[in-house]
């Protein structure tokens, strides 16, 4: 019989390309992990969507409807918990999750973000990244801490920057390696693989290392 897979929770608020990528991965019978649930604080987001038609139970929990951060960060734990999630996956969830919701579930909450971190964290990461003039950019998953963007770098991709680029078609270079990466550093997270020490991750297995910097399209490997 095969090992239990790792249950996770992806919260959304918009279109959840990683959201699809992530169930495409889980829809592989040796893929280590299952989506559990998935939680939108925006009612429209098609993320919504996706999961529905991948028969994923989904909900809805508006940030708005609720009094504080930590009201809406208590509902949404009890959401996950009920759901038996292990662990949660941030796939364009666009809200700072604080200390006591990350206490609930401890070194398992994943983000990805769209720039090669420590540069360019927080909003319009790709604008930004634009605007400094960067040849090389990328995307970033790591390990949530309360800090915005500033946990322990699980994996990176970089893609480069062409001179004719504007914010849309760098976002799309980069949303396809997005696809790419967080099947993967989720496959390493849940399996034991990598995990959280303090600010950084440590690596089980040599094997592994090569996996975590994918090198740009087009690069020798
Ligand atoms: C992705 O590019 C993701 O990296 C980014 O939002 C987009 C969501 O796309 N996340 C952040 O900027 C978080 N700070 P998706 O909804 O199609 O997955």
């Amino acid at each position: 019989m095969s090992a239990a897979r790792a249950r996770l929770g992806v919260l959304v608020s918009g279109s959840g390309s990683n959201l699809q990528a992530l169930l495409d991965a889980c829809a592989q019978a040796d893929y280590p992990a299952e989506v559990a649930c998935v939680v939108s604080n925006v009612p429209t987001a098609f993320a919504l969507e996706r999961a529905r038609k991948a028969r994923v139970p989904a909900v809805v929990l508006e940030h708005k409807a609720f009094s504080s951060r930590a009201e809406f960060e208590k509902a949404l734990g009890e959401e996950l918990r009920k759901a038996g999630v292990e662990w949660v996956c941030l796939a364009g969830f666009m809200r700072l999750l604080g200390a006591d919701f990350l206490a609930g579930f401890p070194g398992r909450v994943l983000n990805i973000h769209p720039s090669l971190l420590p540069a360019f964290s927080g909003l319009h990461a790709q604008r930004q990244a634009l605007e400094r003039g960067v040849k090389i950019a990328g995307c970033t998953v790591h390990f949530v801490d309360a800090g915005m963007d500033t946990g322990a770098i699980i994996a990176q991709a970089a893609v480069p920057v062409l001179p004719e680029d504007d914010e849309a078609s760098l976002s799309a270079r980069i949303l396809l390696e997005e696809h790419k990466l967080y099947p993967l550093a989720v496959r390493l997270a849940v399996t034991g693989k990598v995990t959280m020490q303090g600010a950084r991750t440590r690596v089980d297995a040599p094997a592994t290392l090569g996996e975590l910097s994918l090198r740009s399209p087009g690069a020798p490997r």
